[in-house]
């Protein structure tokens, strides 16, 4: 199969920093084939790619597909059901029981969504940190996108029963979904407060011998930190250091509240850094320092978290927020600029995952993931700055078509992997399930 988008606005990153060209672009199968730059084809370069599907891309903005990388898809369903409460209460006497009363079936259901969620909004790839085997890779599978699947894993020591079921449920899905391309797996050990030292040490050292990547919350919360200092004398990316989770390539989500051997750590030890800016401001977590991260070399990338927590899985929204801090707090206009942002969930989310040399980037042999936006919209208009628009003008309204793996997942704003229908049905009950749930268990306090 091959498509062409044919004289679209394109997102470049030259050498000399971001560009904007207008391109053909040719996909074929799942691969970008060929970037003919600066207008018409060369027909003696293009004379094979005879192209079965021709995007009309007048009026239309082709970038990489943006990369979540710190989520919880299944989470959909506890969107909006414990706001503007503390971030302990928030997650030990809200979330934490809620999912212990999640059924499987739900939380296929809850992935698909924030899947709809996502491609509607232009997000291609995202890291899913979820708790049902199976099913969270059955909803990655059906929707098309690209998904790294990491089951939170959650345990004492090497010998807890809990802890090995679950590690053993983070392999299964590696073998019976994984095709090490659209669908991938890395281990995940949930935080420092939720797997003790010993099952921590046993879980970096299976990840370096077993050649799987990390993905881990450190440094989230002053409740956290506290706690590991008082537990262990050190900070949680000591902790994690100590353990070995560095020794192989790790996403550590969060990393608020950072020491300076915290930074020199996290630099060392090329750590991916997922900052999820919302969701910290929201539990009153504080702030990631990107200025610092982004001055010292430190790889960043960028997350939603789940949506219980942000509560939108919309990268749009969370790309122009991390612009927009830093000057806030620094008193500084210049820090943390779009274009830093739009390559932290482009470039920084295809290292993280490993990738950079085949996603995060409109590149010839690249994969074919493309988020295609609609040019004829008040937030483009007029075209000064197309990356500034990206990031402080538009909202992921005008995400028009996506494209995963050479797969179109959505034309002309219809998602052509996901019944919508059948899938509000099913969340409408699922939703009014929690909600019951929810205020029983506040009823009965
Ligand atoms: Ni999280």
């Amino acid at each position: 199969m091959i498509i062409k988008l044919d004289s679209v606005k394109a997102l470049f990153f030259d050498e000399g920093g971001l560009t904007t060209d207008t391109a053909d672009i040719y996909i074929k199968d799942d691969r970008i084939a060929r970037i003919v730059r600066g207008g018409s084809a060369d027909a003696a370069k293009t004379g094979e790619l005879k192209p079965d599907k021709v995007i009309d891309g007048r009026n239309k903005f082709a970038i990489p597909g943006l990369i979540n990388a710190h989520t919880h898809a299944y989470m959909t369903m506890f969107r909006n059901i414990a706001d503007d409460v503390p971030f302990t209460e928030w997650l030990f006497e809200t979330i934490s029981p809620l999912e212990d009363a999640m059924t499987e079936k739900e939380s296929y259901y809850g992935a698909l969504l924030a899947d709809l969620e996502m491609i509607r909004t232009g997000t291609t790839t995202y890291v899913d940190m979820h708790m049902t085997p199976d099913e969270s890779a059955k909803a990655a599978f059906d929707s098309g996108m690209r998904v790294c699947l990491t089951r939170g894993l959650v345990g004492d020591t090497r010998d807890d029963e809990g802890g090995i079921r679950r590690l053993n449920e983070a392999l299964h899905d590696n073998e019976t979904w994984c095709d090490g391309d659209r669908l991938t797996t890395m281990l995940a050990p949930h935080a420092p407060y939720t797997c003790g030292k010993d099952y921590l040490e046993y879980i970096a050292a299976f990840a370096k011998e077993k050649g799987f990547g990390l993905h881990i919350h450190l440094s989230e919360s002053l409740n956290e930190i506290d706690g590991v200092r008082e537990k262990y004398g050190m900070t949680p990316i000591e902790y994690a250091d100590k353990a070995g989770v560095f020794d192989v390539r790790t996403i550590a989500a969060h990393c608020v509240q950072l020491t300076d051997n915290d930074f020199e750590i996290l630099k060392a030890k090329n750590v991916n850094v997922a900052v999820n800016p919302i969701s910290n401001m929201k539990l009153a977590n504080g702030f990631s320092n990107v200025p610092r991260m982004l001055e010292k070399g430190i790889s960043v990338c960028i997350g939603t978290d789940g949506a219980a927590s942000n509560n939108s899985l919309n990268l749009f929204r969370e790309m122009s927020v991390e612009a927009l801090i830093h000057k806030g707090l620094n008193h500084d206009a210049v820090t943390v600029s779009a274009a830093d942002v739009i390559k932290m969930a482009t470039l920084g989310g295809a290292k993280a995952l490993g990738r950079e040399n085949e996603l995060g980037e409109l590149k010839e042999g690249y994969k074919a993931d493309i988020t295609i936006m609609d040019l004829r919209n008040p937030s483009f208009t007029p075209a000064n700055n197309l990356v500034s628009a990206l990031i402080y003008s538009c909202n992921g309204n005008e995400v028009d078509t996506v494209i995963v793996n050479g797969k179109i997942l959505m034309e002309n704003k219809e998602v052509k992997t996901i019944d919508e229908e059948k899938l509000y049905y099913e969340m409408d009950r699922i939703g009014s399930r929690y909600k019951k749930l929810h205020q029983e268990r506040k009823g009965s306090e």
